[in-house]
């Protein structure tokens, strides 16, 4: 069976996970950060080695494209992923799908097949959204959730703007978002999550992926004197957001479903030690598979925001994100178990838990993903691990799924 170069693989998972390290060797690779654009650079000095052409659009997204004098259609198969990090992150979110992405392509190209379309893989610009809102923002101006100048004016935790730093970096492009029509799409990605390690199974066929709201909440109270103001007399921001913090835990937690609820961010101001908060700012990340669920859950924060007004506490609500679930194209799912059954690979359906690019190019093309495991379920830290061989397993189903996908037969280099 044609197989991917695994030390190739393994070695740019590496080398591009030691890009973006601070003195304490702490990995950040914000959007649009100097950190992003050696990372970029990286990657294009690649795929222009594997000889693959290079677009970049105006959204700062990245494509290496493979085209054949041989296509019969145009519209490739699309294998994408991102290389923007969270803060102080592992080396495979993201980078691993790309990454595999481009190793398949070259190895396609290597083995003397040509395809029946365009074989191309992308680099999502700000999936992760740490530095600007709405995450996966890349992948939604592409499939048209989101326009270009509204993208481009997003402003960051830091006061930049995303157009003036893709500008800065070299990453505003000159193609238009969209330029590229996928046939189909594949993402290759850890599981983040603990499912795959504690089954045992190497690989994962996602199915579906869950919805995403995240907002960010102003409290307003008085700033008083820590011990001059009586309990009774208290406005205090910084309480109301303790006990949001709580009702979203305890409601979600006792929802006997698969809801999640995430406080991330939370600044008191004036945050001094003998001053009553005045204000807090907090972000709300709330996930469920299913819409209703997700709106009950909002509904109900919603109402307890309404009682804090009533006690005095001027609230105001910001939405960033707002992504309904979404089921991937059944079809194929199949050909992942497919792919996995002939390698004598376990597989099992399941649900993404994390946001995905996968997740906007669905609204304009067939979309499914691959998952492999994570050790611990561990994800968004340093400690993120998938041992070598489920990484490699995991790049040749997508080579097998590709092969299908383009219309290649996988012949010779047996
Ligand atoms: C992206 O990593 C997300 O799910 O937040
Ligand atoms: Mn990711
Ligand atoms: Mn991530």
């Amino acid at each position: 069976m044609i197989a991917v170069d695994a030390q190739r693989l393994l070695g740019r998972i590496r080398e591009l996970g030691a890009v973006g390290r601070d003195g304490e060797g702490r990995l950040t690779r914000l959007a649009g950060s100097d950190a992003d654009k050696q990372g970029r650079d990286l990657l294009v000095g690649w795929l222009r080695q594997a000889g693959l052409d290079v677009a970049i659009d105006s959204i700062g997204n990245i494509f290496g494209i493979w085209q054949s004098a041989d296509n019969a259609d145009n519209s490739p198969v699309l294998i994408g992923s991102h290389i923007d990090t969270v803060i102080d992150a592992g080396i495979y979110d993201g980078c691993y799908g790309v990454l595999a992405g481009l190793e398949v392509i070259e190895t396609l190209k290597a083995s003397g097949l040509s395809p029946s379309r365009p074989l191309a893989v992308a680099a999502f610009t700000n999936e992760e959204g740490v530095r600007f809102s709405p995450d996966m923002m890349g992948s939604l101006v592409h499939a048209r959730g989101l326009n270009l100048e509204t993208a481009l004016a997003a402003v960051g935790t830091d006061g930049s703007t995303l157009g003036a730093e893709l500008a800065r970096i070299g990453y505003a492009g000159e193609r238009e978002p969209g330029f590229l029509k996928p046939h189909i799409y594949v993402e290759l990605h850890i599981e983040q999550g603990p499912v795959l390690e504690r089954e045992g199974v190497p690989i994962g066929a996602v199915e579906n992926l869950q919805g995403i709201s995240w907002q960010r909440i102003t409290l307003d109270g008085v700033a008083n004197h820590a011990g001059t103001t009586p309990m009774s007399m208290r406005s205090d921001a910084g309480y109301a957001a303790a006990r949001v913090v709580t009702s979203l835990h305890d409601q979600a937690a006792a929802s006997n479903s698969p809801t999640v609820a995430t406080v991330g961010t939370l600044r008191l101001e004036p945050n001094a030690i003998n001053v009553i908060p005045s204000r807090a700012i907090f972000t709300v990340d709330l996930r469920d598979p299913n819409e209703q669920r997700l709106r009950a859950q909002e509904a109900a924060l919603s109402a307890f925001l309404d009682e804090l007004a009533a006690e005095g506490i001027a609230v105001t609500v910001e939405r960033l994100a707002r992504f309904e679930p979404v089921i991937f194209d059944g079809q194929v799912v199949e050909l992942i178990e497919t792919a996995a059954r002939k390698r004598g690979l376990a597989s099992r359906r399941m649900t993404s838990g994390a946001g995905h690019d996968a997740q906007m190019m669905a609204r304009i093309t067939p979309a499914a993903m691959i998952f492999v495991p994570s050790a611990g379920g561990i994800s968004h830290n340093p400690r993120e691990h998938t041992e070598d061989a489920e990484l490699v397993a995991g790049a040749n189903i997508l080579l097998d799924v590709i092969v299908e996908l383009a219309g290649m037969e996988a012949r010779g280099n047996d």
